[in-house]
């Protein structure tokens, strides 16, 4: 099974950026994590980081007819972007929402999802945790 993994703006500065909120693990850690969770599952994972909404909704697209699930930290694009909404919807593959943060307990305006309406799942508030649960979701529920 080939699962994608992709995070938006400002992920890459884990363990630099609020640390009250999304923890002292760095987007190092992040990546380690994912790997470690790709050999233990036997699953071929792929990941990408980008601050840029275009180039989140080109890595979307390429996975058409090559990725079997996505797990999508839109990050701050969560709130504000039906691009990136539609893409997921365009290549109908299973996507898991994760957050790091419990975002339903902050802001008002971070109460609405865009990118969550074409998720199958979504996971809030478990820290980096929350990606392997997202992986281990897509495993059991589309994995062959
Ligand atoms: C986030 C929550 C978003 O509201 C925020 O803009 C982020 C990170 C999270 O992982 O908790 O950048 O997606």
């Amino acid at each position: 099974m080939k699962i994608l993994v992709i995070n938006g703006p400002n992920i890459n500065m884990l363990g630099i950026r609020e640390p009250g909120i999304y923890g002292k693990n760095t987007f190092a850690d992040l990546l380690v994590l994912i790997a470690q969770t790709a050999r233990e599952e036997n699953l071929d994972i792929e990941q990408f980081q980008s601050n840029h909404e275009g180039a989140l909704v080109d890595k979307i697209q390429e996975c058409y007819g090559k990725v079997d699930g996505i797990v999508i930290n839109p990050a701050a694009y969560t709130h504000t972007s039906v691009a990136i909404l539609d893409a997921l919807k365009s290549v109908s593959i299973p996507a898991v929402e994760v957050h790091i943060s419990d975002v339903d307990a902050r802001e008002s305006f971070r109460q609405i999802s865009y990118a969550g309406m074409a998720c199958v799942h979504t996971i809030k508030g478990q820290g980096l945790e929350g990606y392997r649960q997202a992986i281990l979701y897509l495993k059991q529920n589309y994995g062959k």
